[in-house]
């Protein structure tokens, strides 16, 4: 199986994790683009979603998902959304597909966070994919100081604005050997809207996809 059939798998393997006629919080990318298509092979099986990303919006929309805006909602069950990288404590990189800061906005209100990935995204030791950073544009060579002097390379990703109006910058370079404390650390230099290490709030359930059949982590 090819990472596209490996993503499809699993798309279709967590709609068994959704309880019918709820809202639900879904997340940015083509992981979730599969998931998306199978949600609407399911008639109603959802009420409808929070969308992470004005992609995602596009493609709900098109499949007749009705979106719901976070601020009306009293509460949020389930949050659905793949990762860069994830390793076995559920912690994550995300933001390879910039929407970093509203996926951890809806992660952050859901009671339960199901992360739906193919195999080669489980890793070790987070920081083989680049960490991305949104940040307010005016701190761009502010934060990128800074962020060189925790040890990697950061870059700003060229031809990129986040549906927040922002830019990413990409640590490479960057093996995170205490994901919790470079969150907190990365998260108190001003200008920085938001990291996309999923640590604090990491994933409650991982559904990995593999050659072998859906592996289920907790
Ligand atoms: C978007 C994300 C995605 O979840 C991550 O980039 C994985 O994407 P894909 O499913 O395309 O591999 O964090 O901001």
């Amino acid at each position: 199986m090819n990472s596209n059939e490996l993503k499809k798998s699993v798309a279709m393997a967590v709609l068994d994790y959704i309880h019918p006629g709820e809202i639900i919080g879904i997340g940015t990318g083509s992981t979730v683009y599969y998931f998306i298509k199978a949600l609407s092979t399911v008639k109603n099986l959802i009420r409808g979603a929070i969308s992470s990303s004005n992609s995602s919006t596009f493609f709900l929309k098109k499949y007749g998902i009705p979106v719901y805006n976070l601020n009306d909602m009293k509460s949020l069950t389930l949050y659905i959304d793949s990762a860069d990288e994830i390793n076995f404590k559920l912690q994550m990189i995300k933001g390879g597909g910039a929407a970093l800061t509203n996926e951890k906005i809806i992660a952050s209100v859901a009671k339960e966070f199901i992360c739906i990935a193919d195999e080669s995204k489980l890793v070790q030791v987070l920081g083989e994919f680049p960490l991305p950073v949104e940040i307010i544009p005016m701190a761009t060579s502010c934060v990128l100081n800074k962020l060189k002097m925790l040890g990697g390379k950061p870059k700003v990703r060229k031809n990129v604005i986040t549906d927040n109006g922002n830019i990413i910058i990409d640590i490479y370079n960057f093996k995170i050997s205490d994901p919790i404390a470079m969150e907190k650390k990365i998260n108190s230099f001003p200008g920085v809207v938001s990291v996309g290490l999923f640590a604090i709030r990491k994933a409650d359930v991982a559904l990995i996809s593999t050659a072998s059949g859906i592996k289920k982590i907790t």
